[in-house]
Formats: C-alpha cells, sequence, structure tokens
C-alpha cells in the first residue's frame, strides 16, 4: 500500500449528478466520525506500511470545521512526503490561506465546465464565481501544484474539453481528466455517456500535440502527457476503458473509520471499532496487515471484461456511496 485517502466527511454543499444525485443520503452519525485525534493514529500508523500519500477528501472535505487543524497535525508527521486535498472548491477563498499555513501545498479542485449556468445545474447548488475564486485564491497564498478535476460526460460537458485545457495551460493549473465511472448506485452510468480516455486524447493532442510521460509512479492511476510546446502537463484516469486494478496500492478511510481497499467495495473493514475498543498499536497493524494481504479487488478489470462481453448490469453489484468513501 502506497496511497491513503482519508475522507472526512460524507456531507457535500454540492449535490453534482454524476455523483450524489439526491438530496438526502442517510448521512453517517456525528459520533461516528473519526475525530482529527484518530485520523493522526490511523495514518502515522500507516506510514510503517509504506504509505507514502495522504488525500484528504470525502464528501467535500472543507464543510468539516477546523480542517485546517487536521492539516496541520498530518503536515507534522516526519515521513509522509505529499499530502493533498480535494475540494470542489466552493469554500476554498475562505480557507485557503488557514490551510496553507497549516502545511498543504498539493490541492485539486474540481471544475467539470467554465459555463455558469451549466455548473449550476450539474451541481446543483454549487456557483462557478465562487469556485474560480477559491481556485485563484489558492494560487495566490502560494499552493502548487494545483490540478483542476474534470469528469467528462458525453452529451454533458464534451464540448468543453479543449476550453477547460486551454484555462489550464493559461493559468498555470494541471489538467486532469476522469472518465465518468459508475461509482455508488444512484448516478444512472452507462457506457455510452463515458468519454474514454483515448477520445480526450485525441481531442487534446489535435489542438495542443502532446507527448506521454507515463505514470507518475508504476501505480499512479493517471497517466501523465506533458505539451510539446512546454506549457504543462495533463493528466488522463481510464478507470473504465483502462483499468489499472492489478497495480492499485490505495487505500480508503472512510469518515466513519472504515478501511475500504476498493473504490467499488460492497462494505469496509471497521478500524474505528479497533481504535475505540483500545487496542494497541500492534493490533490494529496485524489486522490492517492481514485485510491487505487477503485483497482480491479487481472489479474495474471485471466491469471491462463484461462491458466488452456485453454482460454487464451496473445495478448488479451494491457499492458503497463515492461520497461515503471518499472520491
Ligand atoms: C467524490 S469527489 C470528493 C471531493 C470533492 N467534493 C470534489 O468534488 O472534488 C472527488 C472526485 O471524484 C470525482 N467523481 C465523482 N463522481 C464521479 C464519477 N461518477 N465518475 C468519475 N469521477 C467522479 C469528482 O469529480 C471529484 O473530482
Ligand atoms: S463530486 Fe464532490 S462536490 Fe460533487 S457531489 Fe460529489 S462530493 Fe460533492
Amino acid at each position: 500500500m502506497r496511497d491513503l485517502r482519508i475522507s472526512v466527511t460524507d456531507r457535500c454543499n454540492f449535490r453534482c449528478s454524476y455523483c450524489m444525485p439526491f438530496d438526502e443520503y442517510k448521512w453517517i452519525e456525528r459520533q461516528e466520525v473519526l475525530s482529527f485525534e484518530e485520523i493522526e493514529r490511523v495514518a502515522r500508523l500507516f506510514l510503517d506500511f509504506g504509505i507514502q500519500k495522504v488525500r484528504l477528501t470525502g464528501g467535500e472535505p472543507l464543510v468539516r470545521k477546523g480542517l485546517h487543524r487536521l492539516v496541520a497535525r498530518l503536515a507534522a508527521i516526519e515521513g509522509l512526503g505529499d499530502l493533498s486535498l480535494t475540494t470542489n472548491g466552493a469554500l476554498l477563498a475562505a480557507q485557503a490561506a488557514d490551510l496553507y499555513h497549516a502545511g498543504l501545498r498539493r490541492i485539486n479542485v474540481s471544475i467539470d465546465t467554465l459555463k455558469a449556468e451549466r455548473f449550476t445545474a450539474l451541481t446543483k447548488r454549487g456557483n462557478l464565481d465562487d469556485v474560480l475564486a477559491g481556485l485563484f485564491a489558492a494560487k495566490k497564498i502560494g499552493m502548487a501544484p494545483i490540478k483542476v478535476n474534470a469528469v467528462i460526460i458525453r452529451g454533458t460537458n464534451d464540448d468543453e474539453i479543449l476550453d477547460l485545457v486551454d484555462f489550464a495551460r493559461t493559468n498555470g493549473f494541471e489538467m486532469r481528466f476522469i472518465e465518468y465511472m459508475d461509482v455508488g448506485n444512484a448516478n444512472a452510468w452507462s457506457l455510452e455517456k463515458t468519454v474514454t480516455k483515448k477520445e480526450i486524447l485525441e481531442t487534446v493532442h489535435a489542438r495542443f500535440p502532446v507527448r506521454e510521460i507515463g505514470r507518475a509512479n508504476g501505480s499512479a492511476p493517471a497517466v501523465d502527457y506533458e505539451f510539446l510546446d512546454g506549457a504543462g502537463e495533463i493528466g488522463i484516469i481510464g478507470s473504465v476503458t483502462e483499468p489499472f486494478c492489478s497495480s492499485c496500492t490505495r487505500l480508503r478511510l472512510t469518515a466513519d473509520g472504515k478501511l475500504v481497499t476498493c473504490l467499488f467495495a460492497e462494505s469496509g473493514f471497521d478500524l474505528k471499532a479497533l481504535i475505540r475498543s483500545g487496542a494497541p498499536d500492534d493490533v490494529i497493524r496485524a489486522q490492517v496487515a492481514n485485510l491487505w494481504s487477503v485483497r482480491t479487488d479487481r472489479y474495474s478489470d471485471i466491469r471491462w471484461e463484461q462491458v466488452r462481453s456485453g454482460g454487464y448490469q451496473a445495478r448488479d453489484h451494491k457499492k458503497i456511496e463515492m461520497i461515503t468513501l471518499g472520491g
């Protein structure tokens, strides 16, 4: 294991149609949410297993009160080389300085469209100007690298691939395109709506020629490309059409302390119960080691095999919602 994603809350101030289409969900009770002390302990324990990267996510991480205090705790852990945050950016303008001073440098801001009306339609509760204000506040305070995540959905925002690339190139951000996936159980995913990595690459390359650099490390989900004119890089995550289960080194910690070894898992291991029962570090380590050693996750591989043979039914498999899991 190399990469730990920590969901700090399952709540969100947006309702993106591809992620969290309903107004209400069965939310995690407050007392079940891990405290900052508990999260820090888990992060420290995981360093012993070789975790090199920790990313804070959710739900929307910035709706968790005082998140910069968690960032400060994690940034102070010796040996944790890479701490990052994925956010929808709506509350970033107000928090960028606190997060920066707490030690956060790497940030991903999700922006699927640069059209204000479309943005509000897609996110239901979002305002593009607020998000752009957050993005530029992060830049101004000195965060780097800043990546802009966009999920490309056919018939929704696939006409904006080049506009998004142009925007990122012009402003010194790195675009990250993500294939639309069948996460959770509610987003009405269909393969036809997934704009493939190959299509995205061809569109970008025809206007802004690129050269493949490869994956940042052997197990990174994104394949990176650099512009031949030297104006930066883009990444594309082809998790549907180019699944990478066999090289996956990622674990997720849900806001209520479940350890989950796959984005498409049906359940997780209740680490919080172990922690709150007073288990010492070596007992927790032994349980985690066991969980990881018996892991057989390969959902995306199987889905792609089934999609190609025509036998795939998204509804057949009950998954944990992405807002609970931590995207
Ligand atoms: C679940 S969100 C959590 C963090 C934060 N709320 C945000 O939107 O950045 C993390 C990432 O997952 C992506 N995502 C959500 N649903 C997706 C889907 N069905 N397919 C692909 N990516 C998805 C979002 O676009 C976002 O970039
Ligand atoms: S993608 Fe992020 S902002 Fe949108 S609903 Fe999901 S968690 Fe919220």
